[in-house]
Parts: C-alpha cells; sequence; structure tokens
C-alpha cells in the first residue's frame, strides 16, 4: 500500500495509533497529573498505598532547576492527599522560602515563623515523644553535624568524645536541656571524667575549646532567637491537618540557612516519630542546603521512616548538591548514594545540560531519560519508582495556580 508523505502532531498521531500506553501505578493516591508516556492516562501517585508492592521506603527526592516546578508539584500533592485522605494524613513543611503560607491558610495549617528577636522557638535538644529522654544519639548526631559544619571540618576523637559525653549526661538528668547548657556542660567537665581521662581540667577544656567555640557561635549567630531557648510552639497533633515552620528570616544568609534548616528537620523529625494511625507527610524544601553538611543526619532521620509511617520528601536543585564534598573530607558520593538508597521515589523535572551525566549516573537513567530530563517543561517530570518510570505532566486547577506562584516578581 503506498501511502501520500504526511506530517502530523503526536495529539493527532495518538489517535490513530492509540494503543500506547501503561497501567500506571493503579488508581490509589492523588491525582498528580498526566502521564506523557502512558498514553495521557491518569497519574496517581501516594507512597502509602504503594507499599510494599512497588515501594518498599516511603521517602521521596524532588530534584530540578529554579523555576522548574518543585514546589508546586509538591504543593498539589499536599492540597490533593488532605482532600483524598483528610485527617489520615499529617503534613509538616520546613519552608526556608515562606512561600506554603498561602498553601497553609487554605488548608488550616498553623504557620511557625521564626526568626531572631521574635516570640517563637524550638529546640532541636528535645527528646521525643514518649521516648527515654537518655537516648542522645540522633541528638549527639545533630549537634556534631552543626559544629562540624561551621568548624568545617570534622571533630577529632576528644572533640567528639566530650561532646558526646555533655550530651549523654544532659540527656541522663531526665531534664530537658538547651543548646545553651550543651556549652555549659563541656565547659565544666566533672571530676570523673577529668579522673577517667588521666588529664587535668585545663588539658580538657582547652580540647573543648573549638566545640564550645563553634556552639557559642551558632546559638549567638546562626541560631539566635529561634533554636535557643526551651520551645514555645505546641505541634497540634491530635486535630490539626499540619505545620509550616517558616524559616525565610534565615533565608538570605548562605552559612546560616543549613544549619537553621538543620535544626528545624531535628526538632520536627523528632516530634513527628511517635506511634499514630496518622501517616505523615513531611517536606523539606530547599534541602539542598543542609543535605551539604548533614547527609549523616538525615540519613539516619529517613531509615525511621518506615518505623513511625513518616513520608519524607527532599526538594534539591541539582544532582551535585546530593555528592559536594563531604564534611570530613571525602568524597560524598558514597553519602549520596546512601541517602538515596533510602529514597525510592526519585522526581526530576528539568535539569541543565551540565547536570545530565551526574543525574544519568546518581540515578541509573538510560540515554532517552537523560535527555528528557534536559527537556522537561516546566511542571513535567520524570518520575522514577524502582524500575518504573513515566514522564508526567502535573496539571494544576485555576486555583491551584494562582496559590502556588511564585512567579509574580517575574510577570507583573
Ligand atoms: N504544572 C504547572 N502548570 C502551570 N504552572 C506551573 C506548573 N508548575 C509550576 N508552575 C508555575 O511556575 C512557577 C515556578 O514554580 P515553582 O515555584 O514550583 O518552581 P520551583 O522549581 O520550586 O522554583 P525554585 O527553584 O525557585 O524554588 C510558579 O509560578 C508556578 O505557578
Ligand atoms: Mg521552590
Amino acid at each position: 500500500m503506498s501511502l501520500d508523505w504526511h506530517r502530523s502532531t503526536m495529539a493527532n498521531l495518538r489517535s490513530v495509533y492509540p494503543f500506547h500506553t501503561d497501567t500506571g501505578l493503579g488508581h490509589r493516591g492523588p491525582y498528580m497529573g498526566v502521564s506523557l508516556t502512558g498514553g495521557m492516562a491518569a497519574f496517581h501517585y501516594d507512597p502509602f498505598e504503594l507499599y510494599p508492592t512497588v515501594l518498599t521506603n516511603p521517602n521521596v527526592i524532588v530534584l530540578g532547576e529554579v523555576g522548574s516546578g518543585k514546589s508546586s508539584t509538591i504543593k498539589a500533592f499536599l492540597g490533593r492527599s488532605i482532600a483524598v485522605y483528610g485527617a489520615r494524613r499529617f503534613i509538616a513543611v520546613i519552608d526556608p522560602k515562606g512561600e506554603y503560607r498561602t498553601l497553609a491558610d487554605v488548608l488550616g495549617f498553623s504557620v511557625v515563623k521564626l526568626h531572631p528577636g521574635g516570640t517563637s522557638r524550638l529546640n532541636p535538644m528535645d527528646a521525643r515523644p514518649g521516648d527515654d529522654s537518655s537516648d542522645v544519639a540522633a541528638r549527639q548526631r545533630l549537634v556534631a553535624g552543626l559544629v562540624t559544619a561551621v568548624l568545617g571540618r570534622p571533630l577529632d576523637a576528644t572533640e567528639d568524645a566530650l561532646l558526646g559525653w555533655a550530651i549523654l549526661t544532659l540527656g541522663r538528668t531526665g531534664r530537658s536541656f538547651t543548646l545553651a547548657d550543651v556549652v555549659t556542660a563541656m565547659q565544666h567537665p566533672p571530676a570523673d571524667l577529668i579522673e577517667l581521662t588521666h588529664t587535668s581540667p585545663q588539658t580538657l577544656g582547652r580540647a573543648a575549646a573549638p566545640v564550645v567555640f563553634a556552639l557559642d557561635k551558632l546559638i549567638n549567630r546562626s541560631l539566635r532567637g529561634m533554636f535557643d531557648g526551651p520551645t514555645t510552639v505546641s505541634l497540634d497533633w491530635a486535630d490539626g491537618p499540619g505545620i509550616v515552620v517558616d524559616l525565610s528570616a534565615a533565608y538570605g544568609d548562605r552559612d546560616a540557612l543549613p544549619l537553621v534548616v538543620m535544626a528545624a528537620t531535628h526538632w520536627l523529625s523528632a516530634v513527628l516519630q511517635r506511634d499514630s494511625e496518622r501517616r505523615v507527610i513531611q517536606v523539606i524544601d530547599e534541602a539542598w542546603a543542609a543535605v551539604l553538611h548533614g547527609a549523616r543526619h538525615f540519613q539516619a532521620s529517613l531509615k525511621l521512616a518506615r518505623t513511625y509511617g513518616v513520608s519524607t520528601w527532599l526538594i534539591c536543585h541539582r544532582p551535585s548538591d546530593l555528592t559536594a564534598q563531604a564534611d570530613d573530607g571525602t568524597a560524598d558520593a558514597k553519602i549520596a548514594a546512601g541517602l538515596l538508597s533510602d529514597i525510592q521515589t526519585r522526581i526530576l523535572l528539568r535539569q541543565p545540560p551540565d547536570q545530565l551525566a551526574t543525574a544519568a549516573d546518581l540515578f541509573g537513567l538510560n540515554p532517552r531519560e537523560t535527555s528528557l530530563v534536559g527537556q522537561l517543561a516546566r511542571g513535567r517530570a520524570l518520575w522514577r519508582l524502582q524500575q518504573r518510570a513515566a514522564v508526567v505532566h502535573n496539571v494544576l486547577s485555576p486555583t491551584e495556580r494562582a496559590l502556588f506562584d511564585t512567579d509574580t516578581a517575574m510577570t507583573t
């Protein structure tokens, strides 16, 4: 049969060849748009519904260049999750740009705005609710991460031991304590520790000095007035639909931002880790800042996801955010790979050409997927869940568009 040469668009061809479709992930969970690689079928996603058949952990990473639609994808997921599941979900957002307030108002979330001199404080040294207060491992990891970031080098064995000991001793009292108490404890080592280490108080004091200075700097600068005292915020866990922690006061300070995000995330993860029927979605926007310094810390908290029914969503810009140099000077690829092994849902929005090779490497993309990721239009993403993949266009309703708009400054 000879046919005349004909030129068509995919939209028209689709009706000529309508069999190009896949079954997607089923129809449970919020609608996340149309699957462009699945014959425009509806694409639904919920990490808890897909457990354990498709996913064995509920964590998610969203990567995309500036303005590619990362936050909109997540905001759509959050709003639609509440619409589908109501009180069966609790949502917590770390919001370094202060852009989730409009969504929070519509959904009835409480918003905690932290800024130096403000009235709200979170104490990252709080124990988990119902936990043995002497269980201090997570708090030791957090403070070590913060101090390491300030010093720009790993702690030496003595510093690490002194810091660990100070936090352990404070935890054993059973009372709640703050970062300022950690400084005081390090400055006054007790007689039995001096005896145990066969040193003088002066020698121990000298060894602890860099850590004390670093902590003091944190308390008086980056974390001042936000994380340096007892917690004043209560989480409406029983009835509230969610909480947004607005950290925009620190957004402009590139040095402070990672530390503030780390401290806030730690506090939030600690209060969210409790036995409950409700499933928790924890979003850490602009996570790249904190992942850079605290990959190990994040890894530990991601591992607890299944135990407590928490799905953590990390939002980063580039794959290289995950492979940057580690705190201890070693190539961080191993840590990034470790992080990613606990994150089975990867949502890749458009990446610039210089990031494609790293993306292909880290996420195991084939050449076609790699080239797609370099060309995606705003709001489109390659969703990778284990061996499954789909390119999904997130269709926003007019209300959502108005609510999620972060372009006003560019378009008006
Ligand atoms: N699927 C979509 N349909 C229509 N508009 C969209 C879509 N996704 C995003 N936008 C619009 O694009 C703009 C940028 O989106 P968004 O803030 O989500 O990007 P981002 O990747 O989070 O940016 P940044 O890197 O600055 O945080 C917003 O104004 C948003 O309304
Ligand atoms: Mg964003």
